[in-house]
């Protein structure tokens, strides 16, 4: 039989050194487990006479409940840091300030967007979208862009491998408009066109309102009319514009609008390229071409297209000095709109 004493002592030891539930564990199955000393040592039990035996069974049998009460013990000891740290840890202090939450706020480029609609529908425009991948189709042949047409280099393309293409403007969206409304119509589409080009008044990723209108007696006066009437009510002032003759296959005749840079009041900066104009339109006459791929009868109907950077009016009316930062998505920036 094994020293029951020295098992004892070392036992005793072990529990009070055991650290956590763990290790406690681990010394209860090492000293009473099935296979733990004091089960081994009951074992020795049958080598010995039948006179011994009861007085060395009752010592182990001491032994088992002296083990047992310490763990016990120790168990209760352990649990009760456990929590006592727990508690320590995750002590709440009311007395903190709260944390506030800071307010969200619509980017400029939203707000621009919510305005003109708001300004198109009272004069009874249509407000409608179409597909930002579109066909070479939509994009350029039915407006009038026939393939290797010279036309095509003023914008720069994203393709994608099977000849689809992200829309390089939002003028797709007026043929597919006329061929499923027909004339006479009004209608403004809003939305993000793409186009390989970087710098301060150029990304690649922008958004423009195209707008057109299709009737009877439609004529270029009506054009450069709506136009100067609509600048004026979303900028609230009378900034200088000005029309200037311009190309674009799908109109005929073509004008592109400059406003007054508002960075350098017309003086001439880096912006404007030293004009003190920011072109932020291009507009013109329905090419009668266009109307023929879409089976308007162009000896009836007339009507006017323009296509306009909302970045750049958002530009113009928050005076951000740069375009870039309009997707840079710092917060600091866009929290103060
Ligand atoms: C067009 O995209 C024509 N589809 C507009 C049009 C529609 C003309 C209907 C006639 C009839 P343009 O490439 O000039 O035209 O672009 C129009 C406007 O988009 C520009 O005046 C400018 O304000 C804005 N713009 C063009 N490229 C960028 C760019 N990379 N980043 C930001 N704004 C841009
Ligand atoms: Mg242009």
């Amino acid at each position: 039989m094994l020293d029951l004493e020295s098992l004892l002592r070392e036992a005793t030891v072990a529990i009070a050194e055991a650290s956590d539930l763990k290790s406690l564990d681990d010394a209860r199955v090492h000293y009473l487990g099935k296979k733990g000393k004091l089960t081994e040592s009951l074992k020795g039990l049958g080598l010995l006479s039948p006179e011994e035996r009861p007085a060395a069974g009752q010592k182990v049998n001491d032994v088992k409940v002296k083990i047992q009460t310490l763990i016990e013990e120790r168990t209760e000891h352990l649990q009760k840091n456990q929590i006592a740290a727990a508690l320590a840890k995750d002590t709440i202090d009311v007395t903190l300030p709260g944390r506030r939450q800071s307010g969200g706020s619509l980017h400029p480029v939203t707000k621009v967007r919510e305005r003109i609609e708001t300004l198109f529908t009272q004069m009874g425009f249509m407000v409608l979208d179409g597909p930002e991948i579109e066909d070479d189709y939509h994009n350029f042949v039915a407006l009038n862009i026939p393939e290797l047409h010279p036309a095509r280099a003023m914008q720069d393309t994203f393709y994608f491998a099977d000849g689809t293409l992200l829309r390089t403007h939002m003028s797709p969206v007026q043929i597919r408009t006329m061929k499923a409304t027909k004339a006479p119509l009004r209608m403004i589409a809003m939305g993000r066109v793409y186009r390989r080009d970087f710098d301060l008044t150029h990304t690649p990723m922008f958004h423009q309102l195209e707008g057109l209108m299709i009737g009877e007696n439609v004529s270029f006066a009506d054009l450069k009319g709506m136009l100067t009437e609509f600048l004026q009510a979303f900028f609230e002032t009378s900034l200088p514009v000005r029309f200037r003759p311009s190309y674009f296959p799908f109109t005929e005749p073509s004008a592109e609008v400059d406003m007054q840079c508002q960075n350098c009041k017309g003086e001439g900066c880096r912006i404007c390229k030293n004009t003190g104009w920011l072109e932020i339109l291009g507009c013109g006459m329905v090419h009668p071409n266009v109307l023929k791929h879409v089976d308007i009868d162009s000896e009836r109907y007339t009507g006017w297209a323009w296509g306009m950077g909302l970045d750049r009016l958002a530009m113009l009316r928050y005076g951000i000095n740069d375009l870039r930062t309009l997707f840079e998505n710092d917060l600091r920036f866009l929290r103060q709109f």
